[in-house]
């Protein structure tokens, strides 16, 4: 008997908890209502920033065609601790949808383990989890480019610019001799950069010979100060620079202002990204050329996705990979077309 009706409370117990909300906490009832979390690793990065407004510019399209939209977003200033804290806050202000940008890339455990006991789906974007981490839960997508195709795309743009200008080999050794300003060590797209950026013009013919290279973090003064030790050991034979980035293309540019370079005497330079500021500097030539990274593309994407994440409904529009990652591709940017990119 007393068997019978224990049974009979954990039945009950069961029947409980599935009515109010299994073994998380009750997510809000209105599915319809899109409450975007958007938790950021660091809105000083130029590019982040660029990308961070066009995802603001995104949602408020959104709402104009009639979705109620509110969007929170958070910067976590480089602090994975920090990010996980405001993960946790935007789950607690009832944030239906997450949009990570992750400090560490490597570390997103904790902010899927939040997210997974409240049932909020997240997009990573820009900072890609290893796959291992994409595979905890189903509800984890990714936005992004793939690093491979910016790294070749440079090469190729290098290659070409190399074989229309016959100063470029400046010493005339039948090589150029390059440095590279490399993005944050473990950032998907700063190893694989630069390693398919130097691949591609080898196999384009390009004799190349690397004097160095320096960690700027995507960063313009950074890639300044390392700049300037680069010019430091190498006066005078630096034929070119492969930058990871734009920030850091402009940064190298700056080293070489400061030191009172003659335009003649300066290596060809090269970045990736296309932000306001390197289009710029593509337009009056002190970039040699760019790689887009296409920022309203990936806005678009990550706004689509958490419409459609929220409501259900949408996602056979959303072009995936391996069903959680969305890539938007790269475009090479030269002082021929660069003005399409300018909005
Ligand atoms: C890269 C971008 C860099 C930097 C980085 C941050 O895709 O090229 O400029 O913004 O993301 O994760
Ligand atoms: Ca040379």
């Amino acid at each position: 008997m007393k068997v019978k009706k224990c049974l009979i409370a954990v039945m009950l117990c069961g029947v409980f908890l599935l009515i109010f909300g299994g073994c998380g906490r009750q997510r809000q009832a209105d599915p319809e209502k899109i409450q975007v979390g958007v938790a950021c690793y660091n809105q000083s990065d130029i590019f982040l920033g660029e990308l961070v407004s066009c995802l603001k510019q995104q949602f408020e399209e959104l709402e104009h065609s009639g979705v109620e939209i509110t969007v929170m977003v958070r910067d976590a200033a480089g602090s994975q601790r920090a990010q996980d804290d405001q993960v946790q806050e935007l789950i607690d202000m009832n944030c239906n949808v997450l949009c990570v940008n992750l400090v560490d890339r490597a570390d997103p455990s904790e902010i899927i383990d939040l997210a997974r006991e409240n049932d909020v789906p997240i997009i990573f974007f820009n900072r890609e989890p290893v796959a291992e981490d994409m595979m905890q839960w189903e509800k984890l997508y990714y936005v992004g480019a793939k690093a491979q195709q910016s790294g070749e795309m440079q090469g190729e743009l290098a290659a070409e610019a190399i074989a229309k200008d016959g100063q470029a080999d400046r010493n005339r050794d039948g090589k150029i001799q390059y440095v590279v300003l490399e993005g944050e060590p473990g950032h998907q797209d700063a190893i694989i950069r630069t390693e398919s950026a130097a691949d591609t013009l080898k196999s384009k013919g390009v004799v190349l010979e690397k004097l160095g290279s320096g960690i700027a973090n995507w960063d313009r003064a950074q890639a300044q100060n390392r700049m300037q030790q680069l010019i430091g050991q190498y006066p005078n034979q630096i034929e070119m620079v492969l930058a990871n980035n734009d920030a850091m293309a402009l940064g190298a540019i700056d080293a070489y202002e400061k030191l009172n370079y003659t335009e003649a005497a300066l290596p060809v330079f090269f970045g990736i990204d296309g932000t306001q500021a390197g289009l710029e500097a593509v337009i009056d030539g002190k970039v040699a050329a760019t790689v887009y990274n296409d920022k309203e593309g990936q806005a678009r994407a990550i706004g689509k996705l958490a419409v459609a994440a929220v409501t259900g409904s949408g996602m056979e529009e959303l072009e995936f990979e391996n069903e959680k990652y969305i890539y938007l591709p790269y475009q090479k940017v030269t002082e021929e077309n660069v003005r399409e990119f300018l909005y």
